[in-house]
């Protein structure tokens, strides 16, 4: 498929600079999970990343189709639980002309745009069971047909897919088809918390100052021992996503040339090991999770743009968290 061929979604496919190389890591368990995903890319199995929104998943997906033999051809997104169920079947197909009230034209499917490339299915637990049924055919049999259309189609692709659910639990919930599950499952990597590699928070830190200084011309030098000890406390349920937006926000904040602890403004508390969980309280970590979001969203004035930029997750999550937690927005 030439460049010119596809003209309407181009972020989706621009060409990805991330390899393993460029990601920070400072841990043995991280190592060990880049070294898995490094082995697996040039393989062309399929692969499934497990972990926490924010610990990335994203990137690793990218820099397993760079070592992959597939390196020159689409790497090509799909975020599957930013797209109602209704759309999502045409955005990973495509649609032939007229095959909705909205289809003024033929528009090309994921599957179709990343032809002898890598499909990277983000956030696949939200899939709806009729979706993965129709992925899982389109993967094992390499077919499948626009929407409104009679032609089958050809597409050959690596799938690379991610979710921050827990998998047992989407297995036994049955929202997830065990038949798409086990085909997905040739090669499962765990994409471990960053509170599960806290000796990677301060290589992060300086990565994202110098990143923050390339884009707004800030000229921060470092960060002052006391705020990096808050960073190193920090429970970090947004993972490195909320690592980076912290930084972010700190360099632009922070009226001198070093962070300071008062510049970091986060919003809980810093927990160490010994750390008792009040009596009664939910400690896990699910409850740990409804607890931090409800001081964020607190701490914005329930702004759930702002809430889900500092949680570093998207507005969709933060609403399903939102739901799912039973938060309500003090009257
Ligand atoms: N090892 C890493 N090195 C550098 N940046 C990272 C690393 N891991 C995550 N990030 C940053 O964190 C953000 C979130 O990562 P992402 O891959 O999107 O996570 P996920 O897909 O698991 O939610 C990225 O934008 C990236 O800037
Ligand atoms: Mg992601």
């Amino acid at each position: 498929m030439s460049a010119q061929e596809q003209p309407t979604i181009t972020s989706a496919y621009r060409s990805v600079g991330v390899t393993f190389e460029a990601l920070v890591c400072n841990s043995t368990v991280f190592r060990d999970t880049l070294r898995l995903a490094a082995g697996a890319a040039t393989k062309d199995v399929a692969i499934l990343l497990l972990g926490e929104t924010g610990t990335g998943k994203n990137l690793i997906a990218q820099a397993i189709h760079n070592a992959s033999r597939r390196r020159e051809k689409p790497f090509v997104s799909v975020n599957c639980s930013a797209i109602p169920d209704t759309l999502l079947e045409s955005e990973l197909f495509g649609s032939e002309k007229g095959a909705f009230t909205s289809a003024d034209k033929l528009r090309k499917g994921k599957f179709e745009l990343a032809h002898s490339g890598t499909l990277f299915l983000d956030e696949i637990g939200d899939m709806s069971p009729v979706a993965q049924a129709k992925v899982l055919r389109a993967f094992e049999y390499k077919q499948f047909e626009r929407v409104g259309g009679e032609e089958t189609l050809h597409a050959d692709v690596r799938i690379i897919a991610a979710t921050n659910r827990p998998l047992d639990q989407l297995l036994a919930g049955g929202t997830f088809r065990e038949d798409l599950f086990y085909r997905l499952n040739e090669f499962t990597i765990e994409v471990p918390p960053l509170r599960a590699r806290r000796e990677e928070i301060e290589p992060l830190v300086q990565h994202f100052i110098r990143e923050c200084n390339e884009r707004f011309g800030t000229r921060i030098r470092g960060i002052d021992p006391a705020a990096m000890t808050r960073l190193k406390g920090h429970p970090w349920p947004g993972n490195v996503r909320e690592l980076r937006a912290v930084i972010k926000r700190a360099t632009v904040a922070t009226p001198g040339d070093t962070i300071r602890a008062e510049d970091l403004r986060l919003s809980v508390a810093p927990t160490s090991s010994d750390e008792i969980v009040p009596p009664g309280a939910d400690s896990s970590l699910a409850g740990v999770e409804a607890r931090h979001i409800e001081k964020v969203l607190k701490q914005t004035g329930w702004n759930k743009k702002e809430s889900s930029n500092l949680l570093g997750i998207s507005r969709p999550t933060l609403d399903r968290k939102i739901s799912e937690y039973n938060l309500r927005k003090p009257t």
